[in-house]
C-alpha cells in the first residue's frame, strides 16, 4: 500500500497553475525520486505535502496512511513521522551539534548520535562541540541535518536537492545515510535535478511545468531527463508509465 498517496493534486499561486494534476503513490519502505528541471514545481510539491504556510489551498487529495492531510498542522505531520530535509538547512544559533542532535533524537543515546554522525561523514570528536551556525559550511550543516534525521527515525522523509552544496566525496556519505534510512524501514522521497541522486531511487516521477510526465523505472526516466527535457512540449504530452522490475 502507498504510505503517501497524492490524487490529482493541483495548486494555483498568483493565478498561475504551479501544480496540475499530480497523482503519486509512494510505497512504504522504498526510495522514490521526483525529478524535473528547475521550476518544474518539485519544491512546491514538497511544500504542499509538508503543509507549509501559503501552500494549504491545494486541489485534489493527499493521504498519509490512508488519512487525509488536508488541514493537518505542520507539527501534527511531524508527530505522524513526516520530516523534510531542506535544500538550504537551517541554522540554530547557540546550539552545539551535540545539543541539536540530542533534541532530534528519539532516545538521546550518545552512541546512536555518534553513529549517525559517522554515517554522514562527520567525526564526532571534531564536530560534537561545534555550534550549528554560520561557522559551519553549508555542506557541513547539510550533514548535521542529515544526522539529525537519522536519529529522528522518520517514517516518511522528503529530501529537497540533497546534493546541493555537497562535494563529490561527501555525496557518498549522503547516499550511505539513505541506505541506512531504508534499512530502518523509512520511506524516502528524493527531490532532485541530479542524475547521481536519481540513481539512488528505486522508482521515479518526472515532472515538468507542474505536470507529471513519466513515472516508473528510473532507467527509462534517466535518458529522457538527460536528453529530452529542455526545451520541450511536455504540457501537451500524455503520461508515460512503466513497470519497475521486482517492485
Ligand atoms: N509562493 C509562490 N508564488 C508564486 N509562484 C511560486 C511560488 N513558489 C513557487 N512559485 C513558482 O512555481 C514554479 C515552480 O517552482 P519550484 O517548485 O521551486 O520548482 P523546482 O523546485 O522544481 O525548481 C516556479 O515557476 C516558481 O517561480
Ligand atoms: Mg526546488
Amino acid at each position: 500500500m502507498g504510505i503517501l498517496e497524492l490524487e490529482n493534486v493541483s495548486l494555483v499561486l498568483n493565478n498561475q497553475a504551479i501544480l496540475d494534476g499530480i497523482t503519486l503513490d509512494i510505497w512504504e519502505g522504498h526510495i522514490h525520486a521526483v525529478v524535473g528541471p528547475n521550476g518544474a514545481g518539485k519544491t512546491t510539491l514538497a511544500a504542499v505535502i509538508m503543509g507549509l504556510k501559503g501552500y494549504e489551498h491545494f486541489g485534489g487529495e493527499i493521504r498519509f496512511d490512508g488519512q487525509s492531510l488536508r488541514g493537518m498542522s505542520v507539527s501534527d505531520r511531524a508527530k505522524a513521522g513526516i520530516t523534510m530535509g531542506w535544500q538550504e538547512p537551517a541554522r540554530f544559533e547557540g546550539l552545539t551539534v551535540r545539543q541539536f542532535l540530542n533534541a532530534s533524537s528519539r532516545n538521546g543515546k550518545d552512541s546512536e548520535i555518534e553513529e549517525a554522525m559517522a554515517q554522514v561523514g562527520l567525526r564526532p570528536e571534531v564536530y560534537l562541540s561545534r555550534a550549528v551556525d554560520r561557522t559551519l559550511s553549508g555542506g557541513e550543516r547539510k550533514k548535521v541535518e542529515l544526522a539529525s534525521i537519522l536519529v529522528m527515525k522518520p517514517r516518511l522523509l522528503l529530501l529537497d536537492e540533497p546534493d546541493s552544496g555537497i562535494d563529490v566525496a561527501s555525496l557518498e556519505n549522503i547516499f550511505n545515510a539513505l541506505k541506512q534510512l531504508k534499512r530502518n524501514g523509512a520511506t524516502v522521497l528524493l527531490i532532485t535535478h541530479s542524475n547521481a541522486v536519481l540513481r539512488q531511487a528505486e522508482h521515479a516521477f518526472l515532472m515538468c511545468c507542474g505536470r507529471q510526465i513519466m513515472k516508473g523505472d528510473i532507467e527509462k526516466i534517466l535518458p529522457y531527463f538527460e536528453g529530452e527535457c529542455i526545451p520541450c512540449d511536455h504540457k501537451n504530452r500524455p503520461l508515460v508509465e512503466t513497470e519497475v522490475p521486482g517492485l
